[in-house]
């Protein structure tokens, strides 16, 4: 250990912690600010429980190397988003430690089940913590924005939003709490069409679309009467509301990445068919809509009593590989040796 003053005052300067998913229902999609993440618009989504990433930090002091393995392998291509993660703490603690991660997950990743979002969000809950850096939910969300947009609203948990926020340096782009899980507690079914990590990440996806897709003006225009229809949904507990505003909201921004040059196209087959098969459920009265990210997964999203009959139906679906099953969880949090290694 080194004789550093400032790591014997801190202890361990070792930390873990969770964070799940989230799932957009009204989406981000584009950026004001690319390297501060400022979106141009706001978004509002769900966070998932039993999908999870786990990650532990610690700091070394003396060193000045970092270290990043994910599910037990050094990951290169997450490497300078980790660092640049790790900087931002550092700056904050005032610290030049190298850190050693180590992040586990139990979902597949980088196919549009928003991996950065719960990976950013762990990561920031864990290093802030390692740090001894006593940090709000809103700081920890603004930090975690940093890293990656969507992982700003994976620190809260049940119904989130994210603002757009006006101000240049990002202050005012922060989530917050809607509704707590428990409070309307939906379930969601992920049907799993390709393990395949996609094309075009979404940063590359946002750049494009934002330089050339001639939809790019309606989609900030509309975006706010999308928000507050959902919101209100969502503070009275009406899904039908929801699920029309959230598949509306999906489908329009399928529709402006689409239009871009070269045109985004996120879905395969079976991505379409499963949206269809959602749609024929709520036609017979199933209470269920569907939302698609930047991959190919359909997140079906449903009443807790129609969950079997939603996942048995999405199954049946050729090029469904799997169907996950999750309902809405808690935000980032820490958590303890025992759990990190259950
Ligand atoms: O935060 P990113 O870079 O993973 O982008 C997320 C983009 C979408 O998942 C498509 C939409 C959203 O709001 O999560």
């Amino acid at each position: 250990m080194s004789a550093d003053p400032r790591a014997a005052a801190l202890g361990p300067l070792r930390a873990a912690a969770q964070a799940q998913p989230n799932i957009a229902l009204v989406k981000y999609w584009g950026k004001r600010d690319a390297a501060l993440n400022l979106p141009v618009v706001g978004s509002i989504s769900i966070t998932l429980d039993s999908l999870w990433t786990r990650t532990e930090v610690r700091f070394v002091p003396g060193s000045t190397l970092d270290r990043f393995s994910f599910n037990g392998r050094t990951h290169d291509v997450e490497m300078k988003r980790v660092v640049a993660c790790l900087d931002l703490l550092r700056q904050r603690a005032g610290v030049t430690w190298g850190a050693e991660v180590d992040s586990l997950n139990n979902f597949p990743t980088a196919a549009g089940l928003a991996s950065s979002a719960s990976g950013f969000a762990a990561l920031v809950c864990a290093g802030s913590q390692a740090l001894g850096l006593e940090l709000s939910e809103t700081e920890r969300s603004l930090l975690a924005r940093r890293c990656s947009g969507s992982a700003a609203r994976s620190v809260f948990g049940g119904y989130v939003e994210w603002a757009r926020g006006e101000l240049a340096d990002g202050s005012d782009s922060v989530a917050r709490l809607l509704l707590p899980a428990a409070a309307w507690p939906l379930r969601v079914a992920v049907a799993i069409t390709s393990t395949v990590a996609k094309e075009v990440g979404s940063s590359e996806g946002m750049r494009r679309t934002t330089q050339s897709s001639p939809f790019q003006a309606s989609w900030i225009a509309t975006q706010e009467a999308d928000l507050t229809m959902a919101r209100n949904a969502i503070l009275a507990h009406d899904f039908d509301a929801l699920a029309l505003v959230s598949e509306h909201n999906c489908l329009k921004m399928h529709a402006l990445a689409l239009a871009a040059q070269p045109g985004l196209l996120y879905w395969n087959g079976a991505t379409v068919e499963c949206m269809h098969r959602v749609r024929a459920l709520r036609r017979e009265g199933v209470p269920v809509f569907f939302t698609v990210d930047a991959g190919p997964q359909l997140k079906a999203v449903c009443a807790p009593q129609a969950i079997e009959q939603v996942k048995a139906v999405l199954n049946g679906v050729p090029g469904v590989l799997d169907v996950l099953d999750a309902g809405l969880g808690a935000g980032a949090r820490s958590i303890s040796n025992a759990e990190l290694t259950t």
